[in-house]
């Protein structure tokens, strides 16, 4: 039994003995594979860094190191559990290929798979992969913009700036919109962002604001490799307009009134914005009280207006006073409107001067044409008074006849030729003496008249009589005396007879 133990001795020595020699050849056909040169992986997906051994290798552990060199943090090394980093096939001799889930831009960076080997003087690197550079594609976080910290009037150019980060990789658009329009802007600033492995983004544009600008909305678009759709960032325009108030009063009824009446002033505070408004009312610089500002009512287009109103009794001594609407907006320098009070000097009669005036001229024009109009009545009156008095003077003296020639009977050659030549008489008998009936023999040898009435002589000593004497008669067949018309009716019949 004894020679049979001793014998495996040395050879158990020499096997021991030439373990180390053994090691080193192991160690010469060992191989570390890190496959992997580039990956890119994106923010909170899983990342997976391949490494596989071959041959065999010294004693000591496969680890995972992040960075080389003094900057190296170790990532999996086969002992205790590291968050978020799980063994692809676990534990595999061979396979060293880890995940890192729920990736972060921090975890960008390049990544050794290494063998340690251990010795006397401790734990040391046996060999390397080649490193796997890890980029991860990181989308911008949603873009914020940024208006400035007043409030700028329409006209006014005003900055806004967008700002994204925490992005990889470092190619990214911004564009900018305003109510869905492009408007162009700066070339964006991308500088680093929190880590190495992220950028961040920022673009200012200039946008000069308008009064209709209250309802505009101003979109910050971020274009990124790593979005399906662009991230967008609005900001409100009204958030940087403002616009100031125009003010005017008004008078009802508007100046001059009479003294005593009821004035309203009212006060049009109109297209503003924002909305916070104060209304003051000062007569004649000093205050005057009259409530609170009302409520301002908003206008299709945004804007707010309001009106304040205050009454004003129209007493004489408030004459040329001025009343102040007083506005103060969004905490800037008052806007003033004003009115002034006038009233109106007494009025006569209670119509107001301009209508007097009217109805004075009114009156005047109306006398001038009724002294006119008097004047001519009279005018005519006395004319036809005069007429009159004539005509009646000259039938007082006598009822008048006249013989009337015919109008050819200049030669007496003519009136023989024409025997029916006529020659009438017109007997004018004044009619308070109708009553004469007599025959009047003029002369012997003249022709005669004989006058007729219709009743029976008076015998008064009122004679009626023609005078033929300038008269020249025509001859004619002898005629029937006219008989005398109906009693009353005047009539007259002058016979001429010849001899
Ligand atoms: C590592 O890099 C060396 C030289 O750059 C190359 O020869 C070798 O093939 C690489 N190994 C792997 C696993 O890529
Ligand atoms: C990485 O390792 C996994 C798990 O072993 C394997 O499925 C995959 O094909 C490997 N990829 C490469 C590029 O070697
Ligand atoms: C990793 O860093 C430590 C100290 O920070 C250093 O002692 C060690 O040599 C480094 N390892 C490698 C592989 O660079
Ligand atoms: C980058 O953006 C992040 C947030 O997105 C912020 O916390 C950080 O301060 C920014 N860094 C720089 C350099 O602007
Ligand atoms: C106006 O009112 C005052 C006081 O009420 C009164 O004394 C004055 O007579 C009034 N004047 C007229 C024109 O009515
Ligand atoms: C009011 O003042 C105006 C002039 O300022 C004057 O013409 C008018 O007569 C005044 N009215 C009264 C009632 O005094």
């Amino acid at each position: 039994m004894e020679p049979l133990p001793r014998g495996p001795w040395p050879l158990t020595c020499l096997v021991l003995l030439s373990l180390p020699g053994v090691g080193a050849q192991a160690g010469q056909d060992f191989k570390l594979q890190q496959p992997q040169d580039k990956v890119s992986v994106t923010a909170g997906e899983t990342l997976t860094l391949n490494c596989t051994t071959s041959g065999d290798g010294p004693i000591g552990p496969v680890k995972w190191l992040k960075g080389w060199g003094s900057e190296n943090e170790t990532i999996y090394d086969q002992t205790g559990t590291i968050p978020r980093v799980t063994r692809a096939v676990t534990e595999s001799d061979t396979d060293f290929t880890i995940h890192i889930r729920d990736v972060r831009p921090k975890d960008a960076g390049t990544y050794y798979c290494v063998k340690f080997g251990k010795s006397l003087r401790g734990i040391s690197v046996f060999q390397r992969g080649n490193g796997t550079e890890v980029s991860v594609y990181a989308k911008p976080s949603i873009p914020e913009v940024f208006g400035p910290e007043t409030r700028a009037g329409p006209g006014q150019s005003v900055p806004f700036t967008c700002t994204a980060g925490g992005f990889f990789p470092r190619e990214i658009t911004v564009k900018w919109l305003k109510d869905g329009a492009q408007i162009s802007a700066q070339q964006p600033q991308v500088t680093p962002g929190q880590t190495k492995s992220s950028y961040n983004v920022s673009s200012t544009v200039s946008v000069t604001l308008q009064e209709g600008d209250v309802r505009s909305q101003l979109v910050c678009e971020v274009h990124h490799p790593t979005l399906p759709a662009p991230l967008r960032g609005s900001f409100q325009l009204s958030r940087a307009l403002r616009v100031p108030p125009s003010v005017q009063v008004v008078a009802d009824p508007p100046s001059p009134v009479e003294v005593n009446k009821t004035v309203n002033f009212t006060c049009h505070v109109k297209g503003f914005y924002p909305g916070d408004v104060a209304v003051a009312w000062l007569e004649n610089g000093m205050e005057m009280s009259v409530g609170s500002t009302p409520p301002p009512s908003e206008t299709p287009r945004g804007l707010f207006e309001l009106r304040s109103l205050v009454e004003v009794q129209a007493t004489e001594e408030k004459n040329g006073s001025v009343f102040t609407c007083r506005v103060v907006h969004d905490a800037q320098d008052p806007v003033s409107g004003t009115g002034t009070l006038r009233i109106a000097a007494p009025a006569r009669d209670g119509l107001s001067g301009r209508s007097q005036s009217d109805n004075d001229n009114l009156v005047l024009i109306y006398i001038v044409v009724g002294v006119v109009c008097t004047v001519l009545a009279l005018l005519v009156a006395a004319v036809l008074y005069l007429i009159r008095a004539k005509q009646s003077k000259a039938g007082k003296s006598s009822p008048s006849a006249r013989l009337h020639e015919p109008e050819k009977s200049s030669e007496a050659n003519t009136q023989e030729s024409d025997p029916n030549n006529l020659t009438y008489a017109d007997l004018n008998f004044d009619k308070e003496r109708k009553t004469v009936r007599r025959m009047v023999e003029v002369s012997q040898q003249s022709e005669y008249a004989c006058i007729q009435s219709s009743r029976a002589p008076n015998g008064d000593d009122n004679l009626t009589y023609a005078d033929l004497d300038m008269v020249h008669l025509s001859k004619a067949p002898r005629r029937p005396a006219p008989r005398p018309e109906e009693a009353g009716s005047e009539y007259a019949s002058v016979q001429i007879l010849r001899k």
